[in-house]
């Protein structure tokens, strides 16, 4: 038996939506509402242990029913009597509307004042129209009700999961250490990137390397997923810096300590064992370039970045998952006429063995001189003669 379910996406839709493509290929997902996927999964599958696996997903909902309304006093009628079927007598709700911006907001007062007619004690959490904050639903026991307008018609659901956003920011501010100038990555978009490799494969022992490894964050989320983990840096703060990161989290998190960071050079660089996935957010040139700077700087990082595929070719075993992010200059605000990006070198990766899996996913924050754009390559061996 199998139930539907709503994944809720994160604020880049396109970046989570192609992490539940990846973790769960086997599901014919579906775009049903603004930002929401559905799909359908058996009926064991845990909805939180699911969440707290993947960076971009905000909320799951189970599929309840379908609403057969013609008007906003029928839609109120048909919670009243789902919600007076509830067995216990007090009930604490939330309720989330999800495309129906253009609709009159759901008018809570009268629900509440039928459900008390109904013998129901109500007690209502109000939130913004999208929902409650994960916040507020991690602390509280509240049944959070949630109407999707599809074009087929309307959805009651229920959050059934949500995004443990402590955990998260413990990760991203609790850290020891820090260093704002290796821009840091956030860490739900360090574990989707974890994510693109791995995708459904058993990653238990398996092994991930950043050879770029900053902070430590790609390594972090890769740790926390059970795999061996192997970072190198060419600066000593950060190699003595990662390590400290991932010590932390393991005795947070009671994670043994598979791990081996190492100064070295990522052109240069060695792994002590085979890696199954490379994940890396390679030195990007500085945030900040003026227009005139950024030829120069984009033709430093091209050399860079080729040295790194060509020395990786030397270790990484046949259909090894390579995510990468590349810089991306953006016109709107470099002063650029247009998009200054690495397409030439990415194109020529192909000769190497590196085939691009699907079109970049693009991240930026507002403002951003310089985007990511985050590939995904499987390695491929060419003739032997050409390694
Ligand atoms: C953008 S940062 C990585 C940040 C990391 N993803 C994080 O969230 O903390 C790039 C890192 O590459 C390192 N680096 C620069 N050139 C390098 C090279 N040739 N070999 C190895 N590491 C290098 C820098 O010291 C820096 O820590």
């Amino acid at each position: 038996m199998s139930s539907r379910y709503y994944f809720q996406l994160g604020s880049n839709f396109e970046l989570s939506r192609s992490e539940l493509a990846s973790v769960y290929p086997e599901i014919g997902w579906q775009l049903v509402a603004p930002g929401i996927l559905t799909g359908h999964f058996h009926q064991d599958f845990s909805p939180q242990t699911i969440i707290d696996q993947l960076g971009g997903t905000i909320k799951i909902f189970k599929h309840l029913q379908k609403l057969d309304i013609t008007n906003e006093d029928q839609l109120r009628d048909q919670l009243t009597k789902y919600l007076s079927n509830l067995e216990a007598p007090k009930i604490t709700i939330g309720l989330a509307e999800i495309g129906r911006d253009h609709l009159p907001k759901m008018e809570v007062s009268s629900l509440k004042k039928d459900l008390e007619l109904a013998g129901k004690k109500v007690r209502y959490v109000a939130g913004s129209r999208h929902g409650l904050s994960a916040a507020v639903l991690l602390h509280k026991e509240v049944i959070e009700l949630v109407l999707i307008q599809t074009q087929d018609g309307c959805y009651l659901a229920q959050t059934v999961a949500v995004q443990n956003i402590d955990h998260w920011s413990k990760k991203d501010r609790g850290k020891p250490y820090a260093n704002r100038k290796k821009g840091l990555l956030p860490p739900k978009v360090a574990r989707i990137m974890v994510n693109l490799a791995v995708g459904n494969a058993d990653s238990a022992g398996q092994v991930l390397c950043d050879p770029f490894c900053g902070t430590g964050t790609i390594l972090m989320e890769a740790l926390e997923k059970s795999l061996t983990v192997i970072g190198a840096d060419n600066d000593q703060a950060a190699v003595d810096g990662t390590t400290t990161n991932l010590n932390w989290l393991a005795t947070e998190m009671n994670l043994p300590l598979n791990f081996m960071i190492t100064n070295a050079d990522a052109t240069q660089f060695q792994p002590s064992q085979q890696p199954a996935f490379i994940v890396t957010e390679p030195f990007l040139g500085r945030p900040k370039p003026k227009a005139d700077q950024i030829p120069n700087i984009f033709k430093g990082l091209s050399k860079l970045y080729l040295g790194c595929f060509k020395n990786w070719r030397k270790f990484l075993p046949n259909h090894a998952k390579v995510v990468m992010v590349f810089p991306r200059a953006l016109a709107s605000s470099s002063g650029l006429k247009k998009d200054y990006t690495l397409h030439k070198l990415i194109d020529n990766l192909s000769k190497l063995g590196y085939i691009t899996q699907s079109e970049p996913i693009l991240y930026h924050r507002p403002g951003a001189v310089i985007a990511r754009e985050i590939y995904i390559f499987e390695y491929h061996f060419l003739n032997i003669s050409e390694k």
